[in-house]
């Protein structure tokens, strides 16, 4: 009893102590130390984005303190504070929303310690207020900017400026969903601290910069959905450490790399819709992380059974529809345990298909039509009841199944019943 007496009283005390405390807040003594012009920099630079309207030091007198702004992040440096996260966009309710006509103000550049500057849907219109980004004054932030990113701005056009090459520190570059063009600027070598790169989304032009020499340190590399032409560079094959490659959805042309055998960390490679050409390049069996394989849509051409698939023991997702691939499918497929989902369709493949594919404990996915396979499926009810619809093998005009081995709600879609010979 005498103890909860005791405690409801400190609680009294810590009540009232806390009240003195919200009311002393009001006075200047305890707002947090910051520069002058710090903070006018922080002001002017938002106000530029969110309109003339938003008044910062009538709204949030004291932004690293008790008049947080959502969106910024201030840190500590010799007793003052300074801000290191500035996020510009409707991230959440109460973010800092962009105006119609929007700036990119000089004082953003004097944000001593900014290290992470995102703008997210902020760039909104490409007919009436279009806008680039400026290509001064990157140079004021390359010894403290980490990460810089502009995803989904269809307003925001233009090229990538050169200058961002002086950003030697960063370690994420996201331009992803904007309406920017031009080509990949040759600068972006020295950024070799980048775990990741993602221009995907624009209408990037021109060939892939022959850079990549120095980035060991590349993670993610996402070069989709642009207007890329030309031949893959050489030095795609310096990024050992990447995860993931994705350029698909470009013009590319020419031979995958010998040197992607370089990549044994790589669990993604998508090069779906491009125009690479030459087979299968050996260095897809070289590659033994890999969990996701997508290259169809090109004109590839080539044989499967020229790799050996039994090493990629990591693949859950085999993506090789249209591709021109010729000749049987190998029974080396089979032994790939992971495998979910396996694309074979709109190829001129040949031969049997092997029973054994049922035998893939994780397989359910499997298009096989538009090829030219022949004779008995022998797959079972079982196997037809497992995979639905995701199983497709229909134009392959001399594929049939077997008549009275599989019930008639297992029929696979589009293939023939097979004919006694006798029947003739
Ligand atoms: C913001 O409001 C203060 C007074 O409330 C005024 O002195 C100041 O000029 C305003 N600033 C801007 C940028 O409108
Ligand atoms: C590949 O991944 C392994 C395990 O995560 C790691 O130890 C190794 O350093 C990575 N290799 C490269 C070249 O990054
Ligand atoms: C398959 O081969 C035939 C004849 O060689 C050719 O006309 C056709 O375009 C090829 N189809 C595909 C999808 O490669
Ligand atoms: C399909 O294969 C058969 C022989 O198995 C061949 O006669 C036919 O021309 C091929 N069809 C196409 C479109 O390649």
């Amino acid at each position: 009893m005498k103890s909860i007496r005791i405690m409801s009283h400190a609680i009294f005390v810590i009540f009232i102590l806390s009240l003195g405390a919200c009311c002393c807040g009001q006075v200047e003594l305890d707002v947090s130390p910051m520069e002058k012009t710090e903070q006018e920099a922080l002001y002017s630079t938002i106000q530029g984005f969110v309109g003339n309207s938003w008044n910062g030091s009538d709204l949030y007198p004291d932004p690293c303190g008790w008049t947080p702004i959502q969106g910024v992040s201030c840190d500590l440096f010799n007793g003052f504070w300074y801000v290191t996260v500035l996020n510009i966009g409707p991230i959440h309710d109460n973010s800092l929303v962009c105006a119609r006509n929007v700036e990119f103000r000089p004082q953003l550049f004097e944000l001593k310690h900014l290290k992470s500057l995102f703008f997210f849907n902020c760039f909104q219109s490409q007919k009436t207020f279009p806008i680039t980004i400026p290509s001064e004054n990157w140079k004021k932030l390359a010894n403290t900017l980490e990460s810089l990113e502009f995803r989904s701005n269809p307003g925001l056009i233009g090229t990538i400026p050169s200058s961002f090459g002086v950003l030697k520190n960063l370690q994420s570059l996201v331009i992803l969903e904007n309406s920017l063009t031009g080509e990949i600027p040759p600068q972006f070598g020295n950024l070799i601290k980048l775990k990741r790169l993602v221009l995907a989304e624009n209408y990037f032009i021109g060939t892939i910069p022959d850079i990549f020499g120095g980035m060991s340190e590349l993670l993610i590399f996402d070069l989709s959905r642009n207007l890329l032409s030309g031949t893959l560079p050489l030095t795609l094959g310096s990024l050992t450490s990447a995860l993931k490659l994705d350029i698909s959805h470009n013009l590319l042309q020419g031979n995958v790399l010998n040197e992607f055998a370089n990549l044994k960390n790589l669990t993604l490679l998508d090069l779906r819709d491009n125009k690479f050409s030459g087979g299968l390049a050996l260095s897809f069996q070289e590659m033994y992380s890999l969990e996701q394989m997508v290259l169809s849509n090109n004109p590839l051409g080539g044989d499967m059974r020229t790799l050996k698939w039994e090493n990629l023991q990591n693949l859950v997702i085999l993506e090789l529809s249209n591709i021109g691939l010729v000749g049987e499918i190998p029974e080396s497929i089979s032994e790939l345990k992971r495998l979910r989902f396996l694309g074979l369709n709109d190829n001129n493949l040949t031969g049997n298909l092997s029973p054994k594919l049922e035998t893939l404990p994780c397989l359910n996915a499997l298009y096989l039509s538009g090829n030219n396979l022949t004779g008995e499926v022998k797959f079972s009810n079982e196997f037809y009841g497992k995979m639905g619809r995701r199983f497709g093998a229909w134009n392959n005009p001399n594929l049939c199944y077997q008549v009275g081995v599989i019930s008639t709600s297992h029929v696979p879609y589009g293939v023939k019943p097979c004919q006694k010979e006798l029947c003739y």
